[in-house]
């Protein structure tokens, strides 16, 4: 492997990782708060932060890292879900990281999937980022089809929260998930490339060996709206957290 650019950071595993990141983000958000105003994080969900949220758990618990001051912005969430289905990301996120932490409720926020109007629940949650000050840092994974948040091929630099149709490969990695392919929802509201490409700092973490040529392309690859991710080669501040099957064919 050729020496790989400084913004992006290979690890011997998924685990090391995450510990990097998560002790990353505890000095963040300490910095922020000792400014006097909330840290705001873009977070993320999938399989791949689950170990960056559990080592955030033990943080809080053991080392006394607080979330009261901060605030937060999903990416994106299922269409035709309500919060209280097993697989919304609203469940999810919570499972995952709120309920075992010190966050406050109204500080939470992750885009509706049962909104009474798409257009204005969009365009209310760019303008409550807006409000909150911009996003210090955004979590993200990447999908096989390059989306970071649910931005499928296609999708401008640009774009703002909106709803989108998923890729039949989004939707086929999902599918086990949902008990089946029928049973996967068809459209996602998600933050836009544009809402991402705005925060101050962007991380991506990237594990296993199928994420690979995905990440090749979004790293060395041409920056195209085919591959939503390869816009961070254009953003001052992005960095990519990698294992080292993910990061095999750099
Ligand atoms: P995963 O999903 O973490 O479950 O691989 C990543 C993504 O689709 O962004």
């Amino acid at each position: 492997m050729a020496q790989p650019p400084s913004n992006v950071r290979i690890f011997p595993d998924r685990e090391a990782a995450c510990r990097s990141l998560a002790s990353e983000l505890a000095g963040l958000i300490r910095t922020i708060n000792s400014e006097g105003r909330n840290a705001v994080l873009g977070l993320a969900t999938g399989n791949t932060p689950i170990p960056l949220y559990q080592e955030l758990i033990r943080l809080h618990r053991e080392e006394d890292v607080s979330f009261e001051r901060v605030t937060t912005f999903n990416l994106d969430e299922y269409l035709g879900l309500g919060r209280d289905h097993p697989e919304s990301y609203w469940t999810f996120m919570h499972r995952q990281l709120f309920d075992h932490v010190d966050i406050r409720a109204e500080n939470i926020h992750i885009p509706s999937g049962d909104p009474d109007d798409i257009a204005t629940h969009c365009a209310g949650y760019e303008q409550a980022i807006r409000d909150a000050g911009g996003i210090d840092f955004q979590l993200l994974g990447i999908g096989r089809t390059g989306h970071i948040g649910f931005n499928e091929p296609g999708s401008p630099s640009d774009s703002r929260t909106r709803c989108i149709e998923l890729d039949p490969v989004t939707r086929q990695d999902a599918a086990p998930a949902f008990g089946g392919l029928d049973a996967v929802p068809t459209h996602a509201i998600t933050m836009g490339c544009g809402t991402i490409l705005e925060a101050r700092r962007i991380g991506l973490l990237a594990f296993g060996e199928k994420k690979a040529s995905i990440v090749r392309e979004a790293i060395e690859g041409p920056v195209t709206p085919q591959v939503s991710a390869s816009f961070l080669q254009k953003h001052p501040d992005a960095t990519f957290y990698l294992d080292r099957p993910a990061a095999a064919d750099l």
